[in-house]
C-alpha cells in the first residue's frame, strides 16, 4: 500500500492508503471512534467503525493516547463537513511509539507553562497554523525579490560595528577582539548594492533591548533590501508592493490556517498598494488634536501613538520624514529642511505597530563623515563604510521588515512569542 501524507489525501479519494501520523485528539462511543490525526502536512479525522474493523482494532483505537505515533491504513473519503474536505475510514492501526502523559492537553494552559513546553506546544493546531503562515511569508518574500531582479546577499552575523546605535548590542569575544551580534545587516547590504544593484538579505538579528512588550523579541528575523540609484519615494513603492504581495500570497495559499486561527480576512483582503502616507509633522498634530498631550515634536512614538494613527486607516500607513535627532546617523537629510530626514516607518493596521523601518542613505562623503563624528561612533570601525561614498557614490535607499511582527499581524497572533519557533525573550533562553 502506498504511504502518503495527509496533504496528499485529496488526490487519492476512494483509494486505500497508509499514513504516518500522531494522534492529536480522540472521541469515541461504543460503536465509533473519531481520531484526530496530524502529520505536519495537515490534519485529518480518522473514523473507526467497530462493525467494520472488528473488536480488536476498535479496542486498540479506543486505548490510543494523545501524541502516540502511528501508521494508519484506511480509505480516503470525501467529507463535506470538514474544511479539509476528506476523512480516512480506518482499516488498520500500527502503533509506532506510545506517548504517555503528553503535558499539553486540549484544556487551557497558562502562558509560562506553554512557553516552558514550547518544544511540544509547537505541535498544537494553532501553533502549526502560525508556523505555516510564517513559512508562506518567507516563500512569498523570496518570490517577490527574485521576480523583481534582487540578488540575495548574506551579511555577517558577527560584526565589529553597530548600525542602529550602541546601546542594544550583544557583545562577545572574537578571539582577542570585541565583536557584536548583528543588529542589522544594512551597512553591508549598502556595500552589496554598490556591487549588485538591487539586493536583499534575510537573516537573524539580535537586539539586547530591555523591552518586554508583545512586539519585541531579543532575536528576530529581518528582511533588508537595499537598492542603488533609488530615491526614498521609489523605495516606498517597493515596500508597499512587497507587503501587498506577501498578504495576497498568504490569503491564497493558507486559507485553512487563517480559518483555524479565526483570522478576520476581510481586513487583509483590502490590503493593496498604494498605502497612505502621513508626515511625522502631521502625525504629531493628529495625536495632539486627538487628546494625546504626552507627545510633542521631536519625540518618538510609543505603541499607543502608533495604534491611534493606524486606526484612522484600513491599510498599513507610512509615517514619513522623522526628526533627525531620533533616527540613526546614516539617513539622508530632507533636501529642503535640516530638521527631518528622508525616511519612513510602515505601521501595520489593527495595533500591530511598526513592521518596516527604512530610509534613503547619505551618499555624500563629507556629510557622512560629519554624521559619524556627531554620533560619536568609532571612526576606525566605519572606515570601510565611508569608503562606499568615495568611489562612485549614488543615491540609494533600503529598508528592513521584521518577520515576526508581520507574522503576528497576518495571523492575528496576540504576541510575537508565538510567531517564531523558539522565541528569545527578556527572561527566556529555554527551550
Ligand atoms: O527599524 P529598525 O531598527 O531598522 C533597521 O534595523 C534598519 N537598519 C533596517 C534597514 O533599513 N535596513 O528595524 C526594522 C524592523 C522594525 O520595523 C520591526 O519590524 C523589526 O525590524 N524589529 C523588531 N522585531 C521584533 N523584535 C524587535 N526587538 C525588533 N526591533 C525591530
Ligand atoms: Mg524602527
Amino acid at each position: 500500500m502506498q504511504k502518503i501524507t495527509i496533504a496528499q489525501l485529496p488526490a487519492h479519494a476512494g483509494e486505500q492508503v497508509k499514513i504516518g501520523a500522531w494522534l492529536s485528539n480522540k472521541r469515541s462511543s461504543g460503536k465509533i471512534a473519531f481520531l484526530q490525526l496530524r502529520d505536519g502536512t495537515g490534519f485529518v479525522q480518522g473514523v473507526v467503525v467497530k462493525a467494520e474493523v472488528g473488536e480488536e482494532v476498535f479496542a486498540q483505537a479506543k486505548a490510543l493516547t494523545q501524541e502516540t505515533s502511528l501508521y494508519i491504513t484506511g480509505e480516503v473519503k470525501e467529507d463535506t463537513r470538514s474544511s479539509f474536505g476528506y476523512e480516512l475510514a480506518v482499516i488498520g492501526i500500527e502503533v509506532i511509539h506510545e506517548a504517555v502523559d503528553f503535558p499539553i492537553t486540549p484544556k487551557e494552559h497558562g502562558t509560562e507553562f506553554l512557553m516552558d513546553n514550547r518544544h511540544l506546544w509547537l505541535r498544537s493546531r494553532k501553533q502549526h497554523a502560525i508556523m505555516k503562515i510564517r513559512n508562506e511569508i518567507i516563500r512569498a518574500t523570496y518570490e517577490f525579490f527574485n521576480e523583481n531582479g534582487f540578488v540575495k546577499v548574506d551579511p555577517p552575523i558577527l560584526t565589529g560595528s553597530a548600525p542602529e546605535g550602541t546601546s542594544e548590542l550583544f557583545a562577545t569575544k572574537y578571539f582577542e577582539e570585541d565583536a557584536y551580534l548583528s543588529q542589522s545587516g544594512q551597512l553591508y547590504m549598502e556595500a552589496a548594492a554598490m556591487a549588485l544593484g538591487k539586493v536583499f538579505s534575510f537573516g537573524p538579528t539580535f537586539r539586547a533591548e530591555k523591552s518586554k512588550t508583545r512586539r519585541h523579541l531579543i532575536e528576530f528575523w529581518m528582511i533588508e533590501p537595499e537598492m542603488a540609484f533609488t530615491e526614498h519615494h521609489e523605495s516606498l513603492e517597493v515596500q508597499e508592493q512587497f507587503v501587498a504581495h506577501v498578504i495576497q500570497s498568504v490569503l491564497k495559499n493558507c486559507p485553512l490556517e487563517l480559518e483555524r486561527l479565526e483570522r478576520d480576512t476581510t481586513k487583509l483582503e483590502k490590503i493593496k498598494a498604494p498605502f497612505p502616507r502621513i508626515s511625522y509633522d502631521d502625525a504629531i498634530k493628529f495625536l495632539n488634536d486627538n487628546g494625546f498631550d504626552d507627545i510633542s515634536w521631536g519625540d518618538d512614538f510609543g505603541a499607543p501613538h502608533e495604534t491611534a494613527i493606524a486606526e484612522s486607516y484600513d491599510m498599513p500607513v507610512f509615517i514619513t520624514n522623522y526628526p533627525i535627532g531620533i533616527k540613526p546617523f546614516y539617513m539622508q537629510p530632507h533636501p529642503e529642511r535640516d530638521d527631518v530626514v528622508l525616511c519612513a516607518d510602515l505601521i501595520a493596521p489593527e495595533g500591530y505597530g511598526e513592521i518596516i523601518g527604512g530610509s534613503e542613505r547619505i551618499h555624500d562623503f563629507d556629510l557622512l563623515k560629519k554624521r559619524i563624528e556627531e554620533h560619536k561612533l568609532d571612526e576606525e570601525a566605519y572606515k570601510w563604510y565611508l569608503e562606499l561614498s568615495k568611489y562612485g557614490a549614488v543615491p540609494h535607499s533600503g529598508f528592513g521588515l521584521g518577520l515576526e511582527r508581520t507574522v503576528a499581524w497576518i495571523s492575528g497572533a496576540e504576541h510575537v512569542r508565538e510567531t517564531i519557533p523558539f522565541p528569545r525573550l527578556l527572561n527566556r533562553l529555554y527551550p
